[in-house]
C-alpha cells in the first residue's frame, strides 16, 4: 500500500498545451522536410505527451514505442537499464525523435539514445516534457525540454506514482502527509 499523500498542481493543463505548441514549432522547423519522422515514445510515462505532441505536427509521422526499466544496483550510479519492449520498426537511415516524460538522473535517456544510435538513424533528437537538472547523474540533456522543475516527485499527464494518477490532466507535485 502506498503512503497517504495529496497532490498540489504544479503545471496546469493550459500551460502544458501552450508549451507543446511552442515545442511543436521547434520540431516542425527541425524536421519539417523529413520524410516520415519516427516518433519514439518511451513507455509508459510519455503516452499523453506524445499523443498531444504528434497532433501538433502537420507532416507525416510514424509512431513507435519502447519500454525501458531501470533497476537500482548497489549504488544509484550503477543503475542498470533494461529494454522491456523494443521498437516494432527499423530506424536505420531514418530521422528519429525520442519522447521522454522526465529526465531525472538521465540513465534511462542516455541508455536509450546509445541503443538507438547503434542502429544508425540518419538523425536522432530527443524531447522531454520535464527535466530535473538537480538530480542529474549522467551528462545528458534532451534537445528540447518542456519545463525544468525542482527536485519534487510529480504525477499526472501520463506520469504515475505506483501506477496511480497518470490520468490527471495537469502535472502535480506529490506531498506526503
Ligand atoms: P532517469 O533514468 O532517472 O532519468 O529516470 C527517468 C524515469 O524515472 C522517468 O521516465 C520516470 O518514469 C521516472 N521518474 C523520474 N522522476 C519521476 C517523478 O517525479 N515522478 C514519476 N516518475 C518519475
Amino acid at each position: 500500500m502506498s503512503r497517504d499523500y495529496v497532490i498540489d498542481q504544479m503545471i496546469s493543463a493550459k500551460t502544458i498545451d501552450a508549451r507543446i505548441e511552442e515545442l511543436a514549432q521547434d520540431i516542425r522547423s527541425a524536421f519539417g522536410g523529413t520524410e516520415k519522422l519516427v516518433v519514439v515514445g518511451l513507455l509508459r510515462g510519455s503516452f499523453v505527451f506524445i499523443a498531444d505532441l504528434v497532433r501538433e505536427l502537420d507532416f507525416d509521422v510514424e509512431v513507435d514505442f519502447l519500454e525501458a526499466s531501470s533497476y537500482g544496483g548497489s549504488t544509484e550510479s550503477s543503475r542498470e537499464v533494461r529494454i522491456l519492449k523494443d521498437l516494432r520498426g527499423e530506424i536505420g537511415g531514418r530521422d528519429v525523435l525520442v519522447v521522454e516524460d522526465i529526465v531525472d538522473t538521465g540513465f534511462t535517456l542516455s541508455h536509450v539514445v546509445r541503443l538507438l544510435r547503434s542502429r544508425n538513424p540518419r538523425r536522432l533528437e530527443t524531447i522531454a516534457l520535464l527535466d530535473k537538472p538537480s538530480r542529474r547523474e549522467v551528462d545528458i540533456k534532451a534537445t528540447w525540454t518542456g519545463f525544468e522543475i525542482p527536485d519534487e516527485f510529480v504525477v499526472g499527464y501520463g506520469i504515475d506514482y505506483a501506477q496511480h494518477n497518470r490520468n490527471l490532466p495537469f502535472i502535480g507535485k506529490v506531498r506526503f502527509s
